[in-house]
């Protein structure tokens, strides 16, 4: 029962094909990073003339890929929130047609809960029930999962996001947008302890994160230090080390509060190198048999084959057929307003 998924949220173009039976059988992804580099951030109008390129050649190239034809699909996801709105429209416009036109069921993706089940994916994926931390350039959250579409939140940032926060300390230290992994790189020069940043909201009991302050602290020490390339990656070091930090005191918080023994990590930030190998530390210094799951880095940030998978899980509870061409999207939309998937 292949599925068809096209994911257009944000900037990334991503459509792939899963089979219930066989797996991952497509993955297509184009990044437009260069499209708004010299913007240093996303132009959403920018963004979904590009998805209105890319999507259709991209479905075509996933067809090739499995070598299926369009009879063979069986359902066809797409991220219908949360996003830019006008980019969000390009996915669900062509997923919704071409739904239509195949007569398949078509399928409202929870953008999050593909990222949240991203290391389905993979070799060795987590039971249920397990927490997970999701780390995105839009959201940081905690959630206890119980199940497919049981999800309750736990804490999340009252203000911006570990991928915003990254973004934006990369943008001063002068990197290309998106500047999370290329602070990360000059960071791995960084000489370790140079600089000390705080971890926010540590202090005091609670799941919520708040990553301004951290941001401002971060900016006062850039415009304080004159600067190289050494001030630079000791900065970085400090930065990175701090937001890391952070995402590890609340995660094993979490599995304190919890009594859960499985930590999901996901998102465009579990790509980090630092923050896995702190998750690591933070496990086994715990030393209570307790796991932690991650998706291969290119499936952390946004791709097709996440939505794939959640179109794959919801298509039997979502067996109508369009009757009519109606397209919504979500632009914002709570986690916790999915409906359950008895599995
Ligand atoms: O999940 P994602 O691809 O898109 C959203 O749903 O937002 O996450 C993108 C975010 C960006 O802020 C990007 O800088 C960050 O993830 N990111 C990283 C790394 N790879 C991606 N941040 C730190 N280190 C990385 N290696
Ligand atoms: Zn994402």
């Amino acid at each position: 029962m292949p599925v068809l998924g096209i994911e257009t949220s944000c900037d990334e173009t991503g459509v792939a094909i899963y089979d219930d039976q066989q797996g991952l059988l497509a993955n297509q992804i184009y990044s437009q990073v260069r499209l708004h580099a010299d913007y240093g951030g996303v132009v959403p109008e920018l963004a979904s003339r590009d998805h209105v390129r890319k999507t259709v050649p991209l479905i075509q190239a996933a067809l090739l890929e499995a070598g299926l034809q369009a009879k063979d699909i069986n359902g066809v996801a797409y991220t219908a929130g949360p996003g830019l709105v006008s980019a969000l429209m390009v996915g669900a416009t062509v997923g919704c047609a071409l739904a239509y036109a195949w007569r398949v069921p078509d399928i409202a993706v929870h953008h999050m809960e593909g990222h949240l089940l991203a290391p389905m994916l993979e070799a060795n994926p987590p039971d249920f029930p397990f927490a997970a931390l999701l780390v995105s350039g839009a959201h940081t959250q905690l959630i206890a999962v119980t199940g497919i579409g049981e999800y309750q939140l736990l804490g999340e940032s009252i203000d911006d996001a570990a991928g915003e926060v990254f973004d934006k300390i990369a943008k001063l230290l002068g990197l290309d947008y998106p500047g999370g992994p290329l602070l990360s790189l000059i960071a791995q020069q960084g000489v370790a302890g140079r600089y000390t940043f705080p971890r926010p909201m540590t202090d005091r009991p609670g799941l919520n994160f708040s990553f301004s302050g951290l941001k401002t602290f971060a900016a006062n020490t850039i415009n304080a230090v004159a600067r190289n390339a050494q001030t630079d990656a000791d900065v970085a070091r400090a930065f990175e080390d701090a937001v890391v930090d952070t995402l590890a005191i609340k995660c094993r918080r979490a599995l304190d509060q919890t009594g859960l023994q499985r930590l999901v990590i996901a998102g465009g930030v579990s790509a980090n190198q630092t923050l896995r190998t702190r998750m690591k530390e933070m496990i086994e210094q715990r030393g209570k048999g307790e796991k932690v799951f991650y998706a291969r880095p290119e499936l952390c940030t946004d791709n097709g084959a996440m939505i794939a998978y959640v179109g794959m899980v919801r298509l039997p509870s979502c067996t109508k057929r369009k009757s009519q061409l109606a397209v919504t999207v979500r632009p914002r939309w709570p986690l916790e307003e999915l409906t359950t998937v008895r599995t």
